[in-house]
């Protein structure tokens, strides 16, 4: 078995910050694939290892997080590294009106890579612009959340075998949801068709579509699951993020505009993918859980490997 890991301070992404999908080539994807299969495959054997033995992440998150948070915590301890958890900025001196680039330069003296969650779009890339060292994106208000997209195109790897020549449906809030936006343009890298169902309020916004355009992706727009269902390899569900709306009233009439039921899964190709990035709030009903094409917990595993090989490849050691 060859494992990609050891020194290799000259590989693509050592030093780098991981700010978005489009950094990516559908070569680096086959890699960082690559290097996730190897944590996987030492994770089930040895459970931890030395491979990032006394290098430091600090996690900074402006914003809610249990998966992600978590994942990278236990990614850099089962690397045999170890974490500063700012989980609650409300605790530390953003509260006394520390701005970002002062707070990710103070963190920055401390640890070796920075992963960082905020609320505004954006926010990981000015993060970037004051750091020397690496900033991951993990979550930029309405932006994007790569790693995330990462994770999710390793699971439709594992759950289907290939990307190319499926048919992925996005089904919710499709407008402040970060990561169909880091989803949508990644699969742009393949040859994919993309089905767009949301409520009108809710569509992808013109900013990815263009985008989507110009690199001659497929794609069309629904109102109804119905219209696409049938041709859909993979259905990729996600929350209506309420903490982006202005007008609550308009995020309770929407809020459960999709559920997800054994009747719709009756409907589905038996052999699918129904993926969500997690939390989940009525959108999927728990009574699917137990239908094998239910992936989401999976995916949640996937995880944890996407996002050791990330921190092993930006700090030179695969
Ligand atoms: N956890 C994902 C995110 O932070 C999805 C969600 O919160 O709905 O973007
Ligand atoms: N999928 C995801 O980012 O989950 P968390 O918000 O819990 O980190």
């Amino acid at each position: 078995m060859h494992l990609p890991l050891g020194d290799q301070r000259s590989g693509r992404f050592y030093g780098k910050d991981i700010l978005s999908v489009s950094q990516f080539s559908r070569d680096d994807l086959e890699y960082v694939f690559g290097v996730a299969e190897a944590m996987r495959t030492m994770v089930r054997h040895v459970g931890t290892f030395d491979l990032l033995k006394g290098k430091i992440l600090a996690n900074l998150f402006y914003e809610p997080s249990t998966r992600t948070q978590s994942s990278f915590m236990a990614a850099m301890q089962r690397l045999g590294g170890s974490v500063i958890p700012i989980s609650e900025v409300r605790y530390s001196s953003v509260s006394k009106g520390e701005s970002l680039p002062d707070t990710v330069r103070t963190l920055e003296c401390y640890a070796d890579v920075i992963v960082l969650r905020h609320h505004e779009e954006g926010a990981a890339a000015q993060a970037a612009a004051a750091a020397k060292k690496p900033i991951i994106n993990a979550g930029d208000g309405p932006g994007e959340h790569p790693t995330q997209a990462l994770l999710d195109l390793f699971t439709i790897r594992e759950e289907l075998g290939t990307l190319d020549g499926l048919t992925v449906t996005m089904l919710g809030d499709l407008k402040f949801g970060r990561t169909v936006h880091s989803l949508s343009r990644l699969c742009s890298l393949f040859d994919v068709k993309l089905r767009f169902v949301s409520p009108p309020q809710l569509e992808m916004p013109e900013k990815v579509t263009k985008e989507l355009t110009a690199r001659g992706v497929a794609f069309s727009k629904h109102a109804k699951l119905e219209d696409v269902l049938a041709q859909t390899d993979v259905l990729y569900v996600t929350r209506v993020q309420k903490e982006r709306f202005e007008d609550l009233a308009l995020y309770e009439s929407l809020k459960h505009a999709f559920v997800v039921t054994p009747a719709v899964m009756a409907k589905a190709k038996p052999k699918m993918a129904l993926m969500h990035p997690l939390p989940r709030v009525g959108e999927i009903e728990p009574s699917v859980d137990d239908d094998p094409r239910a992936a989401y917990f999976r995916q949640m595993e996937c995880g944890l490997y996407v996002r050791m090989a990330l921190l092993a490849m930006v700090l030179g050691k695969a």
